[in-house]
């Protein structure tokens, strides 16, 4: 029995130019992604909404979440293991000393890390409004960083497509995990993508023309993609073309409650 943990898991790929991603292996066992699987196809199974194309999603932090990871003992055992600063420091390390290796490359100085478990709620409810300010004010006052991990379970079918972009500006790291194995000829990629010219702003939406895909990765089954999410981390997905087949993933990333003080050096 594979109890979630990172001795188990081995590097398959890595690479640091245009940004620092790395490719696991053996973080789940075949009977829990199976288990995954059969609890994302199952008709029971209440998502939040549906995005970018075709994405179905159960958000962390909705009440559907906690009602598939109370079903699902195997998700529940995911969503703990990346509640976990120690989790958090292993990735990140990770990608941070792969980043070392660019002559230039993004980095922030406010590293004193600290990690809000569970910290993350879509009910824009008053509590949550007022722990979101206190900790931002504690925040600025002790000068840390606050950190929170937030990721999602999807079901992604025919139309589903991401534009090159990078995440959200407070995001620092973003994990992937792709629960079943998808005909890379169908779409369903994730794609990397470069500047072709270093620009005066990084955009979350650069334009197509500024851009290009030098490489791509086939989702495979079982394997954790993990990568830094700087300003130039701009990654996307090709269009699942028609196909009666579901790329079944978790996406999730760790996040700074203040924006990240990127720069270029
Ligand atoms: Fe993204």
């Amino acid at each position: 029995m594979n109890n979630l943990n990172l001795n188990n898991i081995q590097i398959v790929d890595q690479f640091f130019n245009p940004y620092p991603l790395i490719i696991y292996k053996n973080f789940l066992e075949k009977s829990q992604l199976d288990a995954l699987q059969n609890s994302l196809s199952n008709d029971s199974t209440i998502f939040d909404k549906t995005v970018m194309g075709n994405r179905k999603t159960i958000l962390k932090g909705t009440k559907n979440f906690k009602n598939f990871i109370i079903k699902n003992s195997i998700a529940n055992d995911i969503n703990n293991f990346f509640e976990n600063s120690f989790v958090f420091n292993f990735f990140y390390n990770n990608l941070n000393n792969l980043n070392k290796k660019n002559a230039k490359y993004f980095d922030f100085k406010n590293k004193n890390f600290k990690f809000l478990k569970n910290f993350i709620s879509r009910k824009n409810d008053i509590s949550f409004k007022i722990r979101n300010r206190s900790s931002k004010i504690l925040s600025n006052l002790i000068n840390d960083c606050r950190i929170y991990c937030d990721f999602d379970f999807s079901v992604a079918g025919s139309g589903y497509e991401r534009e090159p972009h990078h995440d959200k500006e407070g995001r620092i790291l973003n994990f992937l995990l792709y629960i079943n194995n998808f005909d890379g000829k169908k779409g369903g990629n994730f794609q990397i993508f470069k500047y072709k010219e270093n620009p005066k702003e990084y955009l979350r939406q650069p334009l197509l023309n500024d851009v290009e895909m030098i490489k791509k990765i086939e989702p495979q089954r079982g394997f954790l993609v993990t990568f830094l999410s700087s300003p130039n981390s701009l990654h996307g997905v090709d269009t699942i073309l028609p196909t009666n087949n579901k790329r079944y993933f978790f996406y999730g990333s760790y996040t700074s409650i203040k924006k990240i003080d990127w720069t270029y050096k």
